[in-house]
């Protein structure tokens, strides 16, 4: 029913798309694929591998009680985040369209098209704050040289004078926009699938790099033995939710990115066992990033932090003491820019797809507009740290960038999935859904315990994660 017009008509008279008319679905444009398996699968772990894996999980084993925290991660990935990821590509795989489209080729007429909506928003809300502190790693290249080699230098205070700096972190945020525009502008082969099989073994290199320097540092064992002792005392209810909720936000579930990856793929590649690579090495570099962290912290006499603090904090202090910290320190910024970088052109390919999906715009007037506004939308999260750093929203007591943080991963992401899972397991049907899985070649198939996962397990526990969730932030 929707109306077929050629393509110069709907992209290049400019105004078509602002006119109203009845949206058109590009049905007369060759959709783009993955040109290799290895291009599909760098991507979308360089979406999941994020800043999320760099800092954030390290720091969350540490506290949650070490190894006890990384055995329940691991069942968490499992039986949430696998079946998830495998869901995502399947539903985008099947419908090849933008998340909107998923669900408007697949239950017509019905408003579960909103699941996508939701899901282009928040990856929108996501970009806004992940390109500020994406920013601050970019500025921190060249910071951490100043903070390693000037001596006696308070690390604290330069963080702070940073991010409290009107101009300086605007300019780096949009500095970090432009270089995403950029990769997405020019396409999913030329753009997308390019940087990343570039990127992705740079970050792999870093990483091990780093690790090399930090295990070998004498005392290192100290650091070792925490982040890796088992201390089962410090697993509460909660730990069980933060282990949940990192694995949805570290496999960048719920909000469609895998969704508009998987449409990109064709009916003879794989899904099973490319969504299990994606979810090895996202956890793989999680877990090395700890190796990373904690024996060069503990071999030079620091205390782990929590949150932004252990990077942008914690680490200049640590890279200052170390035998050429200047160098690794700025090795370590570069590796934590580049785990931003491919996650954030996932964000931004939701929003453009949905623009040219649905609207008919052309790939490059959506990503150059859509960074725009969404550099506009994050001003609000930078400028938390300075003319507005006395506002936040009453009850919430927190700053805007930690709002804007806490509403799209306890709330919109997880609504996300939990839609998303009931939507294949009782709307579009399991049965399909394991037909569409296991098309292409196969090294395995999924059967009837994915099934089971996507109708029972998943919606249970997602329930749990959004519930407790806001238990925990308004009567805790
Ligand atoms: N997975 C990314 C990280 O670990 C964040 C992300 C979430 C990216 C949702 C895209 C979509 O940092």
């Amino acid at each position: 029913a929707l109306p077929i017009c050629s393509r110069r008509q709907n992209v290049f008279r400019g105004k078509s798309a602002w006119t109203g008319k009845k949206p058109m679905n590009n049905a007369n444009k060759k959709r783009e694929h993955w040109a290799t398996r290895a291009g599909f699968v760098l991507a979308t772990a360089g979406s999941a591998v994020g800043l999320g894996n760099i800092w954030r999980f390290p720091y969350m084993t540490g506290e949650h009680g070490g190894a006890a925290f990384i055995l329940i991660y691991l069942v968490a990935v499992l039986l949430l985040g696998y079946p998830l990821v495998v869901n995502e590509m399947a539903l985008g795989r099947a419908a090849q369209r933008d998340p909107v489209g998923v669900f408007k080729v697949l239950a017509p007429n019905s408003p579960w098209w909103l699941v996508g909506a939701l899901g282009v928003f928040t990856g929108f809300i996501i970009l806004s704050y992940y390109a500020v502190v994406a920013g601050w790693s970019l500025a921190y290249v060249y910071k951490v040289v100043v903070a390693t080699v000037v001596p006696g230098i308070d690390h604290a205070r330069v963080f702070q004078d940073h991010i409290s700096s009107v101009w300086e972190p605007i300019l780096w945020q949009a500095l970090f926009l432009i270089l995403t525009v950029g990769i997405i502008a020019a396409g999913v082969v030329k753009g997308i699938q390019r940087w990343s099989m570039v990127l992705m073994p740079v970050l792999f290199v870093l990483l091990l790099v780093l690790i090399v320097r930090s295990v070998t540092l004498p005392g290192a064992g100290e650091g070792l033995a925490y982040y890796l002792r088992p201390d089962f005392s410090k697993v509460t209810g909660r730990t069980l939710l933060a282990a949940l909720a990192q694995a949805f936000f570290s496999l960048s579930l719920g909000m469609g990115a895998i969704m508009t990856y998987g449409s990109y793929l064709d009916d003879k590649d794989e899904i099973p066992s490319n969504a299990m690579m994606v979810g090895g090495l996202d956890t793989g570099v999680a877990l090395l990033a700890g190796f990373a962290l904690f024996p060069a912290i503990f071999a030079l006499g620091f205390e782990p932090g929590a949150g932004p603090g252990l990077a942008f904090i914690t680490l200049p202090a640590v890279f200052a003491q170390m035998p050429l910290g200047a160098f690794f320190g700025v090795l370590f910024f570069i590796l934590l820019g580049i785990a931003a970088l491919t996650s954030a052109i996932s964000l931004l390919e939701v929003v453009t797809a949905w623009l040219m999906d649905e609207k008919d715009w052309s790939r490059k007037r959506a990503a150059v507009v859509m960074g725009l506004v969404i550099f506009i939308v994050g001003l609000p999260a930078t400028l938390g740290y300075s003319v507005l750093k006395d506002f936040s929203f009453p009850g919430l007591n927190k700053d805007l960038l930690d709002t804007y943080d806490w509403v799209s991963n306890s709330i919109f992401l997880p609504v996300g999935g939990f839609m998303m899972a009931i939507f294949t397991g009782y709307v579009w049907g399991a049965k399909h859904a394991i037909a569409e899985v296991n098309k292409g070649h196969k090294r395995f198939m999924i059967g009837q315990g994915w099934a089971l996962l996507i109708r029972y397990v998943v919606p249970v526990l997602i329930f749990f994660i959004i519930v407790v969730g806001i238990y925990d932030t308004f009567f805790r």
